[in-house]
């Protein structure tokens, strides 16, 4: 039982198109000389690193640029651009690109300051103090990273995605700029838009703060369901609600990347403070075996938790059916809240979000394999509002298969 709940962020958030243009005065005003800059090819053919690295050297900071960011870092990855990244010798890590590169950035940043092999540093608070300061700079509309807690690599022996979680590494400062999203293809805006939506769910909907099975002043990896958080993930998924369909439609449509930044934003702090829970943990072997996008993977499997979540949340998925545009006036709670379910459901589709495992090449005989791994992620279920057993998780695969 808790009485108290913590809200953690990051240093300075700079929202707003544009604002990519004063990150090298922002650098400047820290007196950080040497960037190391973090991003991927795609980045580069989109122009946009380019655009970044002149900003930063107009503003007379010495840069090194390591593009070899890759969709999904894996653990190796993560060791080869910090091999690069301490002969540099850097005063702050810059990751721009999409939760890959920003969350490669973050581990780069641990590496660097601490030394020994990302695994050491896994699951929660094993990250032993302050690491070189991190600016993170958003390509995609999505994962939140530029604010949160989290870095998430592949492990791809184990075949399953593996969080580093630590108040360290919230970065110093979170640059938004929507343009930055303008040439996300419709996939990516796609996936990681529904990655958005999922944590502002899993956020809202996530148990309260104070049932949470930890003592007050004890750190957890999540607190659960808190007021603030609450708040942030309801303006979330209202914003998904309005501009996501139409950010997928027509990538070029300024005001639904506009509202898409900000709802990842605003999830981000929602899920880095309150929780993801049993979406996540059962994304986390599916997209390690099966190689599917986080976002793709996450929504492919969001409503068949919710459909398990719904009778323990029933009044917040009933407003969560409203934000998202469906109309429950007359509805009994029991069908208001599974109007939620619907209206994710309609969601997806227009999108093109896959709609069952199979589709994305799973086999039957692997989803054991998915429930048994993700029963193993204890922080993840502690704040789910259901508690959930093993065959309840594979359960709940079955139908999503
Ligand atoms: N740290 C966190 O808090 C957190 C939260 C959720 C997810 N994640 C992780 O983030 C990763 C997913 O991140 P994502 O959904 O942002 O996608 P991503 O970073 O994997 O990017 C997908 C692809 O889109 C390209 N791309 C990105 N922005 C582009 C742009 N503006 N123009 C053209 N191409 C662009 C990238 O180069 C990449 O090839 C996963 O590894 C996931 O586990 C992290
Ligand atoms: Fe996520």
């Amino acid at each position: 039982m808790r009485n108290t709940w913590n809200f953690f962020s990051p240093g300075q958030i700079l929202f707003g198109s544009g604002a990519a243009a004063q990150l090298g005065d922002l650098i400047a005003r820290k007196s950080w000389k040497r960037v190391f800059l973090v991003t991927d090819r795609h980045l580069v053919a989109a122009g946009i690193a380019g655009k970044i690295g002149r900003w930063l050297a107009e503003a007379m900071r010495d840069v090194e640029v390591f593009d070899g960011g890759q969709a999904e870092p894996s653990v190796d990855l993560a060791v080869q651009a910090a091999e690069r990244a301490a002969a540099y010798r850097p005063d702050c890590i810059v990751g721009l690109g999409g939760g890959s590169n920003m969350d490669l950035a973050k581990i780069v940043a641990v590496l660097v300051t601490h030394g020994g092999r990302p695994e050491r540093y896994f699951s929660f608070n094993n990250v032993p103090g302050p690491v070189l300061p991190l600016v993170c700079v958003p390509t995609t509309a999505g994962t939140g990273s530029e604010v949160s807690h989290a870095a998430v690599l592949t492990d791809t022996a184990n075949q399953i995605k593996v969080s580093t979680l630590s108040q360290f590494l919230r970065p110093a400062i979170a640059v938004v700029d929507p343009e930055l999203t303008l040439t996300c293809p419709p996939k990516v805006t796609a996936d990681s838009g529904i990655d958005a939506l999922t944590h502002a769910i899993e956020a809202y909907t996530a148990v309260d703060y104070a049932q949470l099975d930890a003592k007050d002043g004890n750190p957890v990896a999540y607190e659960g369901r808190t007021p603030l958080g609450a708040a942030l993930a309801e303006k979330a998924i209202e914003l998904v609600g309005q501009h996501l369909v139409a950010a997928v439609k027509d990538g070029t449509n300024r005001p639904a990347r506009e509202g898409m930044a900000l709802a990842a934003t605003l999830a981000g702090l929602a899920f880095s403070h309150c929780a993801v829970a049993l979406v996540h943990a059962l994304e986390y072997p599916l997209g390690g075996a099966l190689h599917c996008s986080h976002g793709a993977g996450n929504g492919l499997l969001l409503p068949y938790v919710m459909q398990f979540n719904l009778k323990s949340r029933q009044e917040e998925f009933g407003r969560i059916a409203r934000l998202l545009g469906a109309d429950t006036s007359g509805l009994s709670a029991d069908a208001a809240a599974e109007a939620a379910v619907n209206a994710v459901e309609k969601l997806r589709a227009a999108i093109g979000i896959p709609q069952r495992i199979r589709d994305i090449g799973g086999r039957r005989e692997q989803l054991p394999v998915f429930a048994a791994k993700a029963f193993a992620i204890k922080r993840l279920l502690a704040v789910n509002p259901r508690k959930a057993s093993e065959a309840d998780l594979l359960r709940i695969l079955e139908e999503a298969f």
